[in-house]
């Protein structure tokens, strides 16, 4: 076994041709990798839990007895860590997932299957939630289809309307928490938060692979629906 940069063992998988070449590297990746290892050991379904434990760990949003709703939830390793730190599973905070894909349940999430693109989804969301909430998370990906521009505007339309979600139902003081990808076009999208929000940043956990575009904006201290602005009106940036 041939050790990586780091000196670890390296797994190779020998497929002899019965694996298309995107799949071996995908299996090579998963087993070499020590977020997915940890997160079987530690009982999490996705090494992508590991990002919101670090992000939270540093910005301290998820408190006992909050509400969160989790987009794009599957297969549930935010939920699992929102149930957690809210007390959600002893009935104390709440979450509320949605996903395009079914996600087996977790105590204290109540999660239906959805689109968030629908044009049902929000009002949907609405009911399911029951009032304002104090975190929305989005950790959705839109499905790629190799068209370059077409995929960046679906990326970037997805937290949009993300970010349009979490203002209608976000408590004043609210976090909105949403992967984006590194690429520039999302200057619109963080304009529009540092009105809405005292902070505005991005962050890129260390469990977030250091080859992907991935990274994350986190806003915090939502100023409430009365303090955004007319879109036409200036917008005063810090
Ligand atoms: C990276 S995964 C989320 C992983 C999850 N945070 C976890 O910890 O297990 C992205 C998810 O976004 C979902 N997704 C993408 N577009 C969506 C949409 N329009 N509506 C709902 N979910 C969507 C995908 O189905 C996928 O399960």
């Amino acid at each position: 076994m041939a050790k990586d940069t780091t000196g670890r063992l390296r797994v190779t998988v020998k497929s002899a041709g019965r694996l298309k070449l995107s799949s071996k590297l995908w299996l090579e990746r998963q087993l070499n990798d020590p977020y997915v290892a940890q997160a079987k050991r530690d009982g999490l379904r996705s090494r992508a839990a590991y990002k919101l434990i670090e992000i939270d760990d540093k910005y301290h949003f998820l408190k006992p007895g909050i509400s969160v709703v989790d987009l794009g939830a599957a297969p549930g390793g935010w939920s699992q860590i929102a149930a957690k730190r809210v007390g959600a599973a002893d009935g104390r905070g709440k979450v509320v997932a949605i996903d395009l894909l079914e996600m087996p349940e977790i105590v204290g999430v109540d999660f239906a299957q959805l689109d968030f693109l629908h044009a049902e989804a929000p009002a949907r969301l609405l009911a399911m939630i029951g009032g304002k909430v104090d975190v929305v998370l989005s950790d959705m990906a839109a499905n790629t289809t190799g068209h370059r521009k077409t995929d960046q505007l679906r990326i970037v339309g997805l937290v949009e309307d993300a970010a349009a979600f979490a203002c209608d139902v976000l408590k004043p003081g609210g976090t909105f928490v949403a992967k984006v990808f590194q690429s520039g076009a999302d200057a619109t999208l963080v304009t529009q938060l540092k009105r809405d929000f005292v902070t505005v940043k991005h962050v890129k956990p260390a469990s977030s692979r250091k080859d992907s575009s991935e990274r994350y904006v986190l806003a915090m201290g939502f100023r409430g629906i009365a303090a955004a602005t007319p879109e036409d009106e200036p917008v005063a940036l810090s």
